[in-house]
């Protein structure tokens, strides 16, 4: 199969897999990846495909998620046990490569680290986390044109932008914070 009949394929089963809203979003943040790859000199295919799986684990209640992990032996930490949303990420790299057939580690890095971030990302992580929040369909945020211009000018300022207004609002909600996403919002904000 070639790399556009895969992201074709995954478009379907993401129809059939994802809510209405959350198919809308994963479209959304295909595409936006997918130009973002091609102003930046990533390569197009992979950050489509990694869009398009990027929450192929939405569907699953948290249970099912913690049960997978439980079975496939991938760790769990206590802040992923308690703010249980954040699990869909490790769990997305786990299907995606599993029930996917997706072997590329650079697409499942990306999926990997769609919500937290990680210190010095690959260039298809930053697309993948950067069209993740900036993506048509998402809920006007503050400071949302910005990003968006940024995300094709300057990438590195739009993640730290992304990062510091992320921090700033998960402060104010109780949620408990991946520690994480400090981390590298230290790695970014550390290097300028
Ligand atoms: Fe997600
Ligand atoms: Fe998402």
């Amino acid at each position: 199969m070639s790399i556009i009949e895969t992201s074709q394929s995954l478009r379907k089963e993401m129809e059939k897999t994802l809510k209405p809203d959350r198919f809308d979003h994963t479209l959304g943040v295909a595409y936006t990846a997918a130009n973002m790859a091609a102003v930046h000199g990533c390569n197009v295919e992979k950050a489509l495909i990694a869009g398009m799986l990027h929450d192929c684990a939405k569907n699953m209640s948290h249970d099912e998620q913690l049960t997978i992990c439980t079975k496939k032996k991938i760790p769990v930490t206590d802040v992923e046990k308690q703010n249980k949303g954040l699990l869909h990420a490790k769990v997305g790299a786990y299907l995606a490569e599993n029930k996917y057939n997706i072997r590329d580690p650079e697409i499942l890095d990306a999926i990997r680290y769609h919500t937290t971030g990680r210190p010095d990302m690959t260039l298809l992580d930053k697309i993948v986390f950067i069209a993740d929040y900036m993506e048509p369909n998402r809920k006007p945020l503050p400071n949302m044109a910005e990003v968006r211009i940024e995300a094709y000018k300057d990438i590195d300022k739009c993640l730290k932008h992304i990062l510091k207004d992320t921090l700033e609002y998960l402060s104010t909600t109780g949620k408990a914070l991946d520690p994480m996403t400090q981390r590298t919002y230290d790695y970014y904000n550390k290097r300028g």
